[in-house]
């Protein structure tokens, strides 16, 4: 038995998916391939302290800490995540942990922790897992800290590397698989490594539906079928884009992608509505812009009313006295974040 004790830390992205993973059955294998664009500056960054228990017991020991405080209510969820995760790394038995996390962004804004945060967990009990076999390679480490991140949120496999990553499979992407994230195989147009990505924070709000309600609504849903075909469809159709770089035919593509993961909230049983008046004000903002300046800007949406606006870098100028002038009203407390495509978690 491993008898050290010490402390590693991850620094881990969030991620926003240009094709959505909406839909999803037992243990958290997706109805269809999804693809996002890893962030940079909204991160979550986790240390995990591990002293070896003086003998082993079959239960998880562990203290959560949000931002320097003990935070008993993240418990039950974190729990979970590894009684999900324990036959993969059961060495979590035989430790006790702290686990202190922070975000880069407000905690209440409305912006999904979870991606990052569960990636940066993942990522830090593969490090102990390493430091346990040091004969654990690159790709494999990566690999598994995938889909162990998956098992705690689908979306948070696709926050391990950058900039483009793919979950799920796709007869047309080599590798791509449900069990865990890889990064989009083909030949990238270099436009999409410096993309843009302003968060418009339009309601900060908790959730009024979580996403694990969500994605089980998908279940019975009328037309589920047509969803999950329409997905697939979507990332074929954004295979040659992301080598070409034909920027009208990828918003297309986006936006559609993020109307119709609200069109199948707006038609589940139960039926709610996550946007609010003011991001179909933006959404409105961005089109007339967009026929206005020649600039490729779109939208995105996850599930909530914030919207993600995706530029490429040359527009960002203009994209930005577009955003001071005409949207920031728009938002909660004229808040937004600038963030961009980054390139995966770091080891700290
Ligand atoms: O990772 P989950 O279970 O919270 O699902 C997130 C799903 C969306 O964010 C709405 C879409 C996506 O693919 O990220």
């Amino acid at each position: 038995p491993y008898t050290q004790k010490g402390s590693v830390s991850w620094e881990s992205p969030s991620n926003i998916a240009l094709v959505k993973y909406w839909g999803k059955t037992e243990p958290q294998i997706p109805k269809n391939a999804s693809i996002s664009f890893t962030l940079s500056n909204c991160h979550t960054h986790t240390t995990l302290s591990y002293s070896p228990k003086p003998s082993p017991s079959g239960s998880f020991d562990f203290k959560v800490f949000f931002e320097g405080e003990e935070k008993p209510g993240f418990r039950p969820k974190i729990e979970k995540f590894f009684a999900r995760i324990a036959s993969y790394v059961p060495f979590i038995e035989q430790f006790s942990f702290e686990i202190h996390t922070q975000n880069s962004f407000p905690h209440s804004s409305g912006i999904a922790s979870s991606a990052s945060g569960l990636s940066a967990l993942a990522l830090c009990l593969m490090s102990l897992q390493k430091i346990i076999d040091p004969r654990i390679t690159e790709n494999h480490f990566k690999e598994k800290a995938s889909f162990l991140a998956r098992l705690g949120s689908g979306s948070a496999a696709r926050s391990i590397e950058g900039p483009l990553v793919v979950w799920g499979k796709h007869p047309r992407i080599q590798g791509s698989n449900d069990q865990y994230g890889i990064r989009f195989p083909g030949d990238i147009h270099k436009v999409f490594n410096t993309f843009q990505d302003t968060i418009l924070l339009v309601d900060k709000g908790v959730k009024q539906v979580s996403s694990t309600v969500g994605h089980n609504l998908m279940l019975g849903h009328p037309f589920a079928k047509a969803r999950f075909n329409q997905a697939q469809d979507s990332m074929s159709r954004l295979i040659p884009i992301l080598k070409n770089g034909d920027l009208d035919t990828f918003i297309e593509i986006v936006e559609k992608e993020a109307l119709s993961l609200h069109a199948m909230m707006m038609t589940s049983d139960p039926y709610f509505i996550l946007m609010k008046p003011n991001t179909l004000e933006i959404i409105e903002r961005i089109w007339d812009f967009r026929k206005t300046s020649g600039s490729h800007i779109c939208f995105t949406l996850d599930a909530g009313a914030n919207v993600h606006i995706l530029f490429p870098e040359k527009d960002k100028d203009l994209v930005s006295s577009f955003i001071n002038k005409e949207l920031i009203g728009f938002c909660e407390n004229n808040q937004f974040i600038s963030d961009h495509v980054g390139f995966g978690a770091q080891l700290l």
